[in-house]
């Protein structure tokens, strides 16, 4: 009997086709976040469950959902899912790494390159008629070439930014746990600094790094008094990696002049400040929103799951 998964949201149509191909699934009865309750109920009977980043897989789930082994988390990020409890319970979780990392690049880049060129003002000025022809001044951005970006962690994600960034001619330097290779440096043409050095020194910062309990608020109030005067800040990582309150404040006094978000603290839900400054171009968490990488992410979802219930080593264990 093929093993029974709870699916809780609608994946790309190839995806569906082939996870039902392989596995009995049960999908939740309509395309939402679900509540906890409804996972719990969803889940029932259920071999694993097929997550995503906004499902909150928290102990309490587990324990009402004694049949689930695994958890295939439909993401690179695994902070939805408690992973000591998992862990403690003897279940399974997986993600889905490695393919995201272009599509996710591309966004961060487009960020940076939307706030520091303005592109949704300019766009916003001429829908609303109010554009009265060229101007010398007009709608002044800020140059890419040669400016320093500083990358917050530096794993697949935040290699792919600086391949991009060196396309535009910056200088780059990173903060990361550890060095990476040095084969990888000399190719980035990029070097390891502390996060402080990162912070006084770059007129553009990206943050590529998860969130766990070091880098939740890793850019807190005393960091942003840091920040050089003027940077662009760009976060497609996750919200609570930055304490949004002093990012608002260091919006507010000029500390930074623009920020692109995919990602904030308690999503769905925006601090409706962001929305009113016009130096923040806000996106709704699509950083792996193209076709192509939305449905590697469910086959490497699949593949998680074929290799766990066949007794395999599953390719992106990650409890
Ligand atoms: C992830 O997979 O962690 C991304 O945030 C999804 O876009």
């Amino acid at each position: 009997m093929a093993p029974k998964i709870f699916l809780t949201r609608t994946l790309p149509e190839t995806v569906m086709a082939l996870m039902k191909e392989r596995f009995e699934v049960v999908q939740a009865p309509r395309d939402r976040p679900l509540s906890a309750r409804e996972i719990i109920d969803g889940a029932q009977g259920c071999d694993g469950i097929v997550a995503m980043l906004s499902d909150p897989v928290t102990a309490d789930i587990l324990k009402n959902c004694p049949t689930v082994r695994i958890v295939a988390n439909y993401a690179a990020g695994t902070n939805n899912v408690d992973l000591e409890a998992a862990r403690a319970g003897n279940v399974a979780v997986s993600n889905t790494p490695c393919v995201l990392t272009e599509a996710t690049a591309d966004l961060a880049f487009a960020l940076l390159l939307a706030v520091a060129r303005r592109i949704v003002e300019g766009h916003q000025l001429v829908h609303s008629g109010r554009w009265d022809g060229w101007g010398p001044t007009l709608m002044l951005g800020q140059e890419i070439q040669a400016k320093r970006l500083g990358i917050i962690g530096m794993g697949k994600i935040g290699c792919a930014m600086a391949r991009r960034a060196q396309g535009f001619g910056m200088d780059i330097v990173y903060h990361n746990r550890n060095r990476v290779a040095e084969g990888v440096e000399r190719a980035l043409d990029c070097h390891l600094v502390s996060l402080d050095e990162l912070l006084r020194s770059s007129d553009y910062i990206s943050i590529h790094c998860p969130l766990t309990p070091e880098t939740r608020n890793l850019l807190d109030a005393k960091a942003f008094t840091r920040i050089k005067h003027g940077a662009y800040l760009i976060n497609t990582a996750r919200g609570e990696v930055v304490d949004e309150a002093a990012m608002i404040a260091a919006l507010d006094d000029g500390t930074l002049t623009g920020a692109g978000l995919d990602v904030f603290t308690g999503e769905p839900d925006v601090n409706p400040r962001l929305l009113e400054l016009e130096n923040v171009v806000v996106a709704p968490h699509v950083g792996s929103a193209t076709y192509d990488t939305r449905t590697h992410m469910g086959e490497v979802a699949i593949n998680n799951l074929s290799a766990f219930f066949e007794g395999r080593d599953m390719p992106n264990r990650v409890v």
